[in-house]
């Protein structure tokens, strides 16, 4: 019989949603798992202000309260350096910029982030994390579009980092080698996550199948091989941020010519299973507690001391057949895997 001890796996990137979708949600952070959970301010009406980061996380704590939650701030014009010192007294651990914060200068096309700078200076001298989707809007006239978004977006990543060298930075979901080559020549203070999903899909995995769509969207074999490598090598910058992403089943499986499904793919209720399974099929299972533990906690500081751990032990088995649906009805969602094997589960 195999057994793999993971001190208390964290998952540096999810959506746990709110309302219902969080009470469905939220509690499949511990099933799949989890002990900490770094949750995504994407709310409708954003997360911008401290208060509403209180009281999302007194929301999720209602639903399950045996789960650690780090909270964020969405990055917009509102969020002022007084806010940030707010936010860091409060407790909140970083903020996450998505591409459409990022303002167009509409003569060359090009974008800035120079309007946040005073921003990303007092997150830098408090210490807060800057949390960045890495990806620059589609733009015909400059031939940008979803397959290269990312690989453009890096020269972001580097001016940011050359402008604060002490902010600690992480490039969220990683999909490309060029990404992954980026944050190894980036200093200490910036990492990358790395999804379960895009470990295993491809462009032909979502082209049609929208259960695999997300943003951003997975790249080609070679992109995909170069995440796999990182995680080989134990790179202690690159640890897992699931970016679990629940829609309700109807927003994705139906498209009309107006409407494309959801972006998102979800995870959270296999996520370790899931990640043991496609780590051991890459060779990499002797990585796992690096990937899902370790790394991700040294960078954000959330290191485990006797006290605060909790082993989840995982076996190895024939076959675990993934749930087809969780939930019912109009809240219903679809996890990624369904209907497929893992051979890993948890049993404590
Ligand atoms: C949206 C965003 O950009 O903020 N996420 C995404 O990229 N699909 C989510 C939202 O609209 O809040
Ligand atoms: O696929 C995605 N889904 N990418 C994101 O950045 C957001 C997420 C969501 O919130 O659904
Ligand atoms: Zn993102
Ligand atoms: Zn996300």
């Amino acid at each position: 019989m195999s057994e793999i001890i993971v001190p208390s796996p964290a998952d540096f990137h999810v959506h746990l949603r709110q309302g219902k979708m969080a009470t469905l949600v939220t509690p499949h952070v511990r099933n799949g798992g989890f002990s900490l959970a770094y949750v995504m301010p994407n709310l409708k009406p954003p997360v911008t202000t401290t208060a509403q980061a209180l009281a999302y996380k007194a929301e999720l704590e209602s639903i399950d309260s045996s789960v650690e939650y780090l909270m964020t701030l969405y990055l917009s014009p509102d969020l002022t350096p007084e806010e940030v010192v707010k936010a860091k007294e409060a407790g909140i651990a970083g903020v996450k910029s998505y591409p459409r914060g990022v303002t167009t200068n509409s003569d060359g096309g090009i974008e800035s982030y120079e309007m946040y700078y005073p921003v990303f200076e007092a997150m830098q001298r408090v210490d807060m994390v800057l949390n960045l989707h890495g990806e620059v809007p589609s733009d015909a006239k400059t031939n940008t579009h979803i397959l290269n978004a990312e690989p453009k977006f890096l020269t972001h990543l580097h001016a940011l980092h050359k402008a604060f060298p002490r902010l600690r930075i992480v490039l969220e979901h990683a999909t490309t080698r060029a990404a992954v080559d980026a944050v190894k020549a980036c200093g200490p203070t910036v990492a990358c996550t790395i999804t379960a999903h895009h470990l295993e899909l491809t462009v032909d995995d979502w082209a049609g199948q929208s259960f695999n769509f997300c943003k951003p969207v997975a790249k080609y074999p070679d992109d995909r091989e170069a995440l796999r490598q990182v995680i080989r090598d134990g790179h202690p910058r690159f640890f897992l941020g699931s970016d679990s992403a629940p829609h309700p089943v109807h927003s994705k499986s139906t498209s009309t010519p107006t409407q494309g499904c959801a972006a998102g793919i979800y995870t959270s209720p296999i996520l370790l299973p899931l990640v043991a399974h496609l780590l051991e099929s890459f060779d990499a299972l002797d990585k796992l507690e690096g990937f899902v533990s370790t790394f991700g906690r040294c960078f954000y500081r959330r290191e485990l001391s006797a006290e605060n751990t909790s082993n989840v032990v995982l076996r190895k088995i024939d076959g675990h057949v993934v749930e087809g649906k969780y939930g019912a009805d109009e809240e219903s969602v679809v996890p990624f895997w369904a209907g497929k094997e893992i051979n890993w589960k948890i049993v404590t």
